[in-house]
Formats: C-alpha cells, sequence, structure tokens
C-alpha cells in the first residue's frame, strides 16, 4: 500500500530500506526515501509501518520481547 503519496513510497519500500540499510526512525526513513518531507501527512502511517517491522525483525533475531518503540519516533 501507498504510504506516502507525495513521493509515490510505498510500505515494502520502507521495510526494504529497513532490512538494507538499519534504518529504524522516521528521520531516517525521511532522508532517505522522503517520507514525511512535504505535507507530512504520511507521518503517523509511516511510523506505525516502521514500528510493525521493528517488532518483526526483534522477534525474528532475538527472539525476546524488546520491542524498540522508542526508536521509532
Ligand atoms: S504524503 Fe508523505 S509527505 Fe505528503
Amino acid at each position: 500500500m501507498f504510504v506516502c503519496l507525495c513521493h509515490n513510497v510505498t510500505d515494502g519500500q520502507i521495510r526494504q530500506a529497513m532490512r538494507e540499510h538499519g534504518i529504524s526512525s522516521l528521520r531516517e526513513v525521511r532522508v532517505h526515501l522522503g517520507v514525511g518531507a512535504q505535507c507530512g501527512r504520511c507521518a503517523q502511517c509511516a511510523r506505525q509501518v516502521i514500528a510493525t517491522e521493528l517488532e518483526r525483525q526483534c522477534a525474528t533475531e532475538c527472539g525476546r520481547c524488546c520491542v524498540p518503540i522508542a526508536a521509532v519516533a
């Protein structure tokens, strides 16, 4: 699904950038993909995508519950 219409960025592109470049915050997603850099309406949705991907990575990589929500802000 499209998350950022201003920059035509999908949730899949955000997740891919997180995996490939170690991105873990909205600021980094903004710098890398432009998400939220124009009208900003996509910021909340992008935060949710980032949080979900961080939870998935945590569960996959460490197997313990250490949801890094603070890293999303
Ligand atoms: S929808 Fe993402 S900056 Fe406008």
